[in-house]
């Protein structure tokens, strides 16, 4: 089959059990994607599938269609244009040991794709569930306000 990753059509063959975190991780070197719990408790695995936050570990291969896009925390921006939710990541300070980042990075985005202005207890109802064990998730709430702001500046 055939995936949209990061903007880049590309190919895949694999078995239709395959989580697609194997998929971008193992098959494709897309190592951003992080493996944390496996069984859809943690979020680590967080990437946007068609503009949705999913968790990777969870979506098997075969049931994406053909040609859907993908996105990780690589396309999220790029080095010479971040997306609001990682300038905002960095303004804040935001990681501590960093693995589980990306997934709330990704979730973040999604967050905000569908509320613009959110409230603290919108932001802690859905960062909470990507589980950060150095305990960030104030400068996450932080940071999601700094990049709702920066976004509707734009
Ligand atoms: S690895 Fe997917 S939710 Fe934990
Ligand atoms: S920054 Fe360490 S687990 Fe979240």
């Amino acid at each position: 089959m055939q995936l949209k990753v990061n903007g880049q059509t590309r190919e895949v063959d694999v078995e239709d059990d395959m989580p697609l975190l194997w998929v971008l991780r193992d098959e494709l070197g897309v190592t951003g994607v992080k493996f944390g719990c496996g069984i859809a408790q943690c979020g680590a695995c967080t990437v946007h599938i068609d503009g949705l936050a999913v968790r990777s570990c969870q979506v098997a291969a075969g049931s994406l269609d053909d040609g859907a896009e993908i996105t990780t925390i690589e396309g999220l921006g790029t080095p010479d244009s971040l997306h609001a939710v990682q300038e905002a990541w960095i303004e804040h300070q935001v990681a501590q040991c960093g693995y589980c980042q990306s997934g709330q990075i990704m979730q973040a985005a999604s967050l905000l794709d569908f509320n613009e202005n959110p409230s603290d207890a919108d932001i802690d109802a859905v960062m909470s569930g990507n589980l950060c064990r150095c305990g960030t998730y104030p400068r996450i709430r932080a940071a999601v306000k700094t990049a709702a702001a920066k976004l509707q500046e734009t």
